[in-house]
């Protein structure tokens, strides 16, 4: 059985929509999912969704050594960030080579680096008039959105688009590529 944790700030679509793929495949347990924010609404959702969620504070992952050790403890076999917003300590990086790794609402290179997540990155590709955009599931390093590419997805954009109807492109893509390569990288 190979486990994973997850890392998330915010809505947690992407981590409702990982748990339900997994549920009834007993090859993979989500073992927990850490948040650095109390009200995060993916914390409501690994409460009904019956997952162990944790709450971590500023200090606890860039100040000492608490985060770390949990997820030491934890031994996952993958590190997923799913919409977690803060860079991660390169200890941690160290610690776990090839085992974390993110999910970015764009084409990267494109439109990645700090301050580019959610509707900023729909916003920057509506403005640049690029007729594609898509989602890139990428090794993470010490720099935002530079690691190794793993796979990309792309979606057409259109002059009828809005940041919206972008964001929703770009969130089917998620759903359907984030879980079936999560379960190939840790086949
Ligand atoms: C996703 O668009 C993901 O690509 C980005 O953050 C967003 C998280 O959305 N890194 P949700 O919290 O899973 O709904």
């Amino acid at each position: 059985m190979k486990k994973i944790v997850l890392l998330a700030s915010g809505s947690g679509s992407n981590v409702e929509n990982i748990a339900r793929y997994f549920q009834d495949k007993e090859q993979v347990k989500i073992t927990a999912v850490l948040s650095n924010r109390r009200d995060a609404k993916v914390l409501d959702r690994c409460n009904r969704l019956g997952i162990n969620g944790l709450y971590f504070n500023r200090n606890s992952f860039y100040k000492s050594d608490v985060v770390q050790d949990i997820l030491m403890a934890l031994k996952p076999d993958l590190i997923i960030l799913a919409g977690f917003l803060w860079k991660m300590p390169e200890k941690m990086i160290r610690s776990f080579p090839d085992k974390i790794i993110n999910i970015h609402p764009a084409l990267l290179p494109k439109y990645g680096g700090k301050g580019m997540y959610g509707d900023k990155v729909h916003q920057a590709v509506r403005d640049s008039g690029d007729l594609e955009t898509g989602i890139t599931i990428h090794y993470v390093n010490e720099n935002y959105d530079e690691g190794t590419i793993i796979h990309q997805a792309k979606t057409a954009v259109s002059t009828e688009d809005t940041v919206e109807t972008i964001a929703q492109k770009v969130h089917a893509l998620e759903y359907e590529y984030f879980p079936k390569i999560i379960e190939q990288l840790l086949a």
